[in-house]
């Protein structure tokens, strides 16, 4: 290598966060044990990607904008290869979708389209946290995309244990006194109501009006990241904390990365708050996240909002019904899971001490519980002498915790990987766990 060398040391100390090395670990061992079976990543299967025609999404789009919208051919060419506006092109078609599958009512101008649910986050905390006297809240173990951000930004986060039963809610309580009588103050509070990622748990609907009220009381906003939901059955779906009374205080977050494609990067905030301006007129929050998405993306690729639009449009306007199939695939894929769980590790199985997991009934994760640590020095041992690949739970931990713990993604396998690396999981734990 040539050049000036830079030092590490001299580089912005948010670097040093253990949390934004989390990706980069995983990717590495990844890349070290190519024939493992892996259950570390969360990444959509890749079965569906087959049927996707970006052309002719695109042209399904071109076609609504002409006929539905009355524009000309050039001017469509005009908004989907010229730079567009930071709030989006598809916020119609957003807004729509969020109306037919969740019940949520919010106008169009509400609903930022962004580049992937990352974006949105980054918008969301970077408009919302002023100083240092205003905390971020978080379902403790957390999304590290949520954590990162929050890193990036300075942001200091408090953990809210999210067990396997609920929210600790006397500890939510504990927080904002604590934040208040040292002058803080709870500002937010991001929370994954449906299958959160990394532990899978579910927000039972009581527990929900319960945080809509605490969130009332303490005067803080509910950020509510929604990219599991569409893995609910029918049958058990609940309505967002968007949709439910009290859903004013709430900023919704969405993706199509698990519904649609990861590769269109594309995602949306609905922000419908109320701000006033220091002239006396009320806009949107969403104006705000726009104002500062200008500065960051500028605008989500137009492109890839015509290729989301078009898929919207074929299945009449509903996400719901865009990722039927996909979600039916993942509901088979985490019964397959627990059921070679149960098998492998369950009683009458010469079942390790002390192995336990959760039975989330969606979303593409399990909560598997140890009676030693599951750390890298393990995860090292199991990819190279099983075979088999894990995340270490204590990744997603604010501070520390987690530690016995480890995350089982079932996404992206199909059943027999799945079926066979359990078996490989249940060969290493028999053999630390005796
Ligand atoms: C809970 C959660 N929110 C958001 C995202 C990121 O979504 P996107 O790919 O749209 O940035 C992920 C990705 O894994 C996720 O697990």
């Amino acid at each position: 290598m040539t050049g000036k060398v830079l030092e590490r040391e001299s580089l912005h100390a948010c670097l040093d966060s253990p949390v934004m090395g989390s990706i980069t670990f995983l990717n590495e061992v990844m890349g070290r044990f190519p024939d493992a079976i892996s259950f570390a990543p969360g990444a959509p299967h890749t079965a569906f990607f087959d049927d996707i025609d970006i052309p002719l999404h695109i042209a399904r789009y071109r076609r609504y904008l002409e006929e539905e919208r009355s524009l000309t051919p050039a001017q469509v060419d005009r908004l989907l290869y010229q730079y567009g506006p930071s709030r989006g092109l598809i916020n119609e078609l957003v807004a729509q979708a969020l109306r037919t599958d969740h019940g949520i009512d919010v106008p169009e101008e509400s609903v930022v389209v962004t580049v992937g649910c990352q974006e949105a986050i980054l918008l969301v905390l970077r408009t919302l946290f002023t100083s240092s006297r205003d905390l971020l809240a978080v379902a403790n173990p957390c999304f590290v995309g949520l954590t990162g951000a929050a890193n990036l930004l300075g942001i200091d986060t408090v953990a809210v244990d999210d067990t396997e039963e609920c929210l600790d809610f006397a500890q939510l309580d504990e927080v904002c006194r604590r934040a208040r009588a040292s002058g803080s103050r709870i500002r937010a509070m991001y929370v994954a109501p449906d299958f959160s990622n990394p532990s899978g748990s579910r927000l039972g609907l009581a527990a929900r009006h319960r945080l809509l009220a605490v969130a009332e009381r303490e005067d803080f906003l509910l950020l509510e990241d929604n990219a599991y939901a569409f893995t609910a059955t029918d049958a058990a779906a609940l309505p967002p904390l968007k949709a439910l009374p009290g859903g004013e205080r709430v900023v919704h977050l969405g993706t199509f990365a698990k519904t649609c494609m990861p590769g269109a990067r594309v995602g949306y905030a609905v922000a419908d708050q109320p701000v006033r301006q220091p002239s006396g007129g009320i806009g949107l929050l969403a104006d705000e996240l726009a104002t500062v998405k200008s500065m960051v993306t500028v605008n989500t690729s137009p492109i890839s909002q015509a290729v989301i639009g078009g898929i919207l449009l074929q299945h009449r306007g509903s996400v719901a019904e865009a990722a039927r199939a996909k979600s039916e695939l993942y509901q088979r894929n985490l019964r397959v899971l627990l059921h070679a769980l149960d098998r492998h590790l369950g009683e009458g199985a010469r079942a390790p001490a002390g192995v336990s997991w959760n039975r989330p009934r969606g979303g593409f994760f399990v909560r598997l519980r140890l009676t030693v640590p599951a750390d890298e020095p393990l995860l090292e041992r199991s990819a190279k002498e099983f075979g088999v690949l894990w995340t270490p739970m204590s990744h997603f931990y604010i501070g520390s915790g987690g530690d016995h713990q480890l995350r089982l993604a079932c996404s992206y396998l199909d059943p027999e990987q799945i079926e066979e690396g359990v078996h490989r999981l249940a060969r290493l734990l028999r053999a630390v766990c005796p």
